[in-house]
């Protein structure tokens, strides 16, 4: 299932990060606030269980607390820059990497890096996989089938901007992921970047251009 998440607060933000003005610490900075607001909606069906505590009135109550664990998955390098807005609202997660670039010539990705915690139930966890720009899907599917070979079961994808191409891809080979999204665009333009979009997300996230 394909989900936008809809709120004015993500909308003001992206905007910002659309502007060709923005500076790349400006635009850090949205990404990172726009990950925490899409992940406290993403996560409202996450299964709790029950934890008692002790308040300072000396009564025992029960709250709630995490169940399972969450594990982030940032495709490199774009997908660092969801990271840490996911971090702030769930400390306790993990973080994977999948290191994937872009062919320039086929624009096919490339795995020069794989990392996922072991220690921890595949069957059980939560994995997040997160990179900003969802165009020809190219790379989200690769990472998503390697997890899913490595034996990794509960997939979500994490996106900010997205476009048909991508999100179809997704939907038809994994049709298992839900896809969520800040936005989705109108198209991908010849070099394949999404239009409108915002341009090279990583370069705009570290402050680089070019090779
Ligand atoms: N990757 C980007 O960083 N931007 C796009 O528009 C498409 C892919």
């Amino acid at each position: 299932m394909l989900y936008i998440i809809d709120h004015p607060l993500i909308k003001i933000k992206l905007t910002e990060m659309r502007s060709e003005n923005t500076s790349h610490k400006q635009f850090r900075t949205n990404l990172n606030e726009i990950a925490s607001l899409m992940v406290y909606e993403i996560l409202r069906d996450y299964k709790t269980k029950d934890l008692e505590v002790r308040t300072p009135l000396g009564i025992n109550t029960v709250g709630k607390t995490f169940n399972h664990e969450i594990v982030i998955i940032p495709i490199l390098r774009a997908g660092l820059g969801m990271v840490q807005g996911i971090l702030d609202l769930v400390p306790q997660a993990r973080v994977g990497h999948i290191g994937l670039y872009r062919d320039e010539q086929t624009f096919e990705p490339k795995e020069y890096f794989y990392k996922t915690p072991q220690e921890i139930s595949k069957n059980d966890s939560d994995v997040l996989v997160v990179d900003p720009m969802l165009a020809t899907g190219n790379s989200a599917n690769d990472a998503i089938s390697k997890l899913k070979i490595e034996g990794w079961k509960n997939i979500k994808l994490i996106c900010l901007v997205g476009v048909d191409k991508g999100i179809n891809k997704i939907l038809f080979n994994h049709p298992d992921v839900n896809i969520y999204l800040a936005s989705k665009d109108e198209k991908l333009n010849e070099n394949n970047y999404i239009s409108p979009g915002l341009g090279d997300a990583g370069d705009r996230i570290f402050g680089t251009k070019g090779k």
